[in-house]
């Protein structure tokens, strides 16, 4: 099968015939990521920060240079770039460590349904304790996040807004960069999940002007084990670590810490899994004009496929999203059913509720099916997909 990319990805060398549409989820794993990470473990593993040798000295360079290339890719300095494991503890670092300094009693924060609940959560947990009122804006016109609902829901007791820069779920184009000028222009800071759209987008946290920023590598072609956070200078140094430990001790008695990011990084850190990522960024600079326009023609298919199938599946969405996702519901037939017999076609797609609760909740719906592609899917996978969705149709007389 073509594609441009598909030479980078093992997985589907390895799987010639296997449609993977669940990149959302978790994109495969580039060749140079997997090599990058085999190579330090095998040939100059070390740990870093810890001491001055020079295999420590070289791996700890390499996670540098990675800290600002992954700056560059959203552009801000290097030392605005957290690493943490995942986006899931980067979103609890601010929710737990900034939004205390800030949030006090009968404040309130702001999200929308449609977040992910490794957004949602923290800041619910996080205003209760505060005694803060969480509100929560619902699906706009076509499941969106409406910008003047969400400039109608802040007040002056508005401090925070949550809120992804592309849903999970929803098909429909979220206009981050408007509800980031909001959220400047009433002074409230903003957090932004772009968890789903940087394996697909560059994006400027300086021109958005935004407070936060989260992301992980494992859903842009690199592996797990590596999350950022990006924070304006002026919140790093309001904040308190999160974890105390190694690699951020001053003096122990009394106890002084390392100032800047490097606080929020007590422990020994997943070097392997951040050298990974340093190659899948090479890879995203590399063809980043490439990949938007091949991802481009693959929403154009998938659009056509559910227009064809408007009477018979409900898309979530307007399809105009920035990335390549479609999630849909047939009445009559469940989320369950389906993706098991398109999983019998060695077709990967999820279902369910999409670790975005509230969304659901706001829909009156259980669940949905969702479709979500990577920059090395092929039109032709999309066509058997339609193909092998009809018969399943067939098959339950829809
Ligand atoms: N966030 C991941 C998803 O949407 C797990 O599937």
């Amino acid at each position: 099968m073509s594609g441009l990319f598909r030479d980078s990805f093992p997985f589907f060398k390895e799987n010639p015939d296997s449609i993977y549409f669940d990149s959302a989820s978790t994109s495969q794993k580039l060749k140079t990521s997997i090599d990058a990470m085999s190579d330090f473990y095998s040939k100059s593993c070390s740990n870093i920060g810890r001491a001055s040798y020079r295999l420590s000295n070289a791996a700890g360079m390499r996670v540098e240079e990675v800290r600002s290339r992954a700056a560059e890719y959203i552009g801000c300095e290097a030392s605005d770039v957290i690493f943490t494991k995942s986006a899931t503890e980067s979103s609890n670092l601010v929710c737990r460590s900034f939004l205390p300094v800030v949030l006090h009693e009968g404040d309130n924060v702001l999200t929308s349904s449609l977040e992910h609940n490794s957004a949602f959560l923290p800041l619910k947990t996080a205003s209760e304790r505060a005694g803060a009122h969480l509100r929560v804006i619902s699906p706009g016109k076509d499941d969106g996040i409406d910008p003047d609902e969400f400039e109608k829901s802040i007040d002056s007791n508005t401090k925070a807004a949550v809120f992804t820069c592309a849903s999970n779920v929803s098909s429909t184009k979220i206009d981050y960069t408007e509800l980031c000028r909001i959220c400047r222009e009433k002074g409230v800071i903003s957090i932004l999940d772009a968890t789903q759209l940087l394996a697909h987008k560059r994006i400027n946290v300086k021109s958005l002007g935004c407070d936060f920023l989260f992301f992980s590598a494992h859903k842009m072609y690199s592996l797990s084990g590596c999350g950022i956070l990006y924070a304006k200078r002026e919140h790093i140094d309001a904040m308190e670590p999160l974890l105390y430990g190694g690699g951020i001790v001053e003096t122990l008695s009394p106890l002084s810490i390392v100032s800047g990011n490097r606080k929020f990084e007590a422990g020994s850190p997943d070097v392997g899994s951040i050298i990974a990522f340093g190659a899948a960024l090479d890879f995203l600079f590399e063809n980043q004009d490439a990949i938007p326009e091949t991802e481009r023609k693959l929403c154009k298919k998938l659009r056509e496929g559910f227009e064809d199938l408007k009477d018979k599946c409900r898309l979530i969405g307007k399809a105009d999203s920035e990335i390549p996702v479609a999630s849909f519901t047939v009445p009559g037939i469940s989320d369950y059913d389906i993706t098991s017999y398109l999983g019998a076609s060695d077709i990967s797609v999820r279902s369910g509720r999409m670790c975005a609760h509230t969304l659901f909740d706001a829909l009156g719906i259980d669940g949905c099916i969702r479709v979500s592609l990577g920059c090395y899917n092929t039109e032709e996978e999309i066509s058997r997909f339609f193909d092998c969705l009809n018969r399943i149709l067939k098959k339950f007389s829809v």
